[in-house]
């Protein structure tokens, strides 16, 4: 048995945790098993990584460093929760994966993605989303949506260039490979976003019954 493995990807604000959690009442109404995680995090060591990763500090990090820490935090997912609940036969939908790693390090910090995908390659070995949904919007929408919720973590402190890049890196990765992405219009209303996901409602239940 094994299961599906579907990521959520878009800048802050983009609504991928609220359509998350609308995507697993849908797929759960039909009965089947979702597991809700996200990155960086999902386990209780992963998500100390994540404070490490989020939380403004006077100490600069280096690109490096970030990069590191997203692929340890990542091993650590896999390894605890992502695998064991594929192989249960779980639908996994995970708030952000390595596709956030090529726009946030990758776009983002200027990293190169020969690198990215040599520790994508060691840390992964293979196993890669079967479907990832791209919450598409305007940097400017995005920003003042995760400004609107209070304080800003060290990501959202960079500026418009920077989410300009992470932008324009998931929809170049999307139309790379057409058949693993579906971008989501973002920027209208929530109930029409969660429209765009009850049509691809019938799809998802296509590949989970494989
Ligand atoms: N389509 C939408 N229209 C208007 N507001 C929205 C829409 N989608 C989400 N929101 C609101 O925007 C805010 C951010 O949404 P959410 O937390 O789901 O984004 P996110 O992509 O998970 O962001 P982050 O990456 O920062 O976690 C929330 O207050 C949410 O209610
Ligand atoms: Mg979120």
């Amino acid at each position: 048995m094994s299961g599906l493995f579907i990521t959520l990807e878009g800048p802050e604000g983009a609504g991928k945790s609220t359509n998350r959690e609308y995507l697993a009442e849908r797929l759960r109404e039909q009965g089947i098993d979702v597991l809700l995680t996200r990155e960086p995090g999902g386990t209780p060591l992963a998500e100390r990584v994540r404070e490490l990763l989020l939380a403004p500090s006077d100490e600069p990090m280096a690109a490096d460093t970030e990069l590191l820490l997203v692929f340890a935090a990542r091993a650590q997912h896999l390894a605890q929760v992502i695998r064991p609940a594929l192989a249960r036969g779980c639908v996994v939908l995970c708030d952000r994966f390595t596709d956030a790693t090529y726009a946030y390090q990758g776009g983002g910090r200027g990293l190169s993605e020969t690198r990215i995908a040599a520790l994508e390659d060691f840390v992964q070995g293979g196993l890669c989303p079967d479907l990832t949904l791209v919450f598409d919007l305007p940097v400017e929408v995005g920003l003042a949506r995760a400004a609107a919720r209070g304080r800003l973590d060290r990501f959202e402190q960079e500026d418009r260039r920077f989410f300009e890049a992470v932008r324009q890196t998931y929809l170049r990765r999307a139309s790379q490979q057409p058949q693993r992405y579906r971008i989501l219009d973002a920027a209208q209303s929530l109930s029409q976003v969660q429209q765009a996901l009850d049509a691809l409602l019938p799809e998802l239940l296509e590949l989970q019954r494989g």
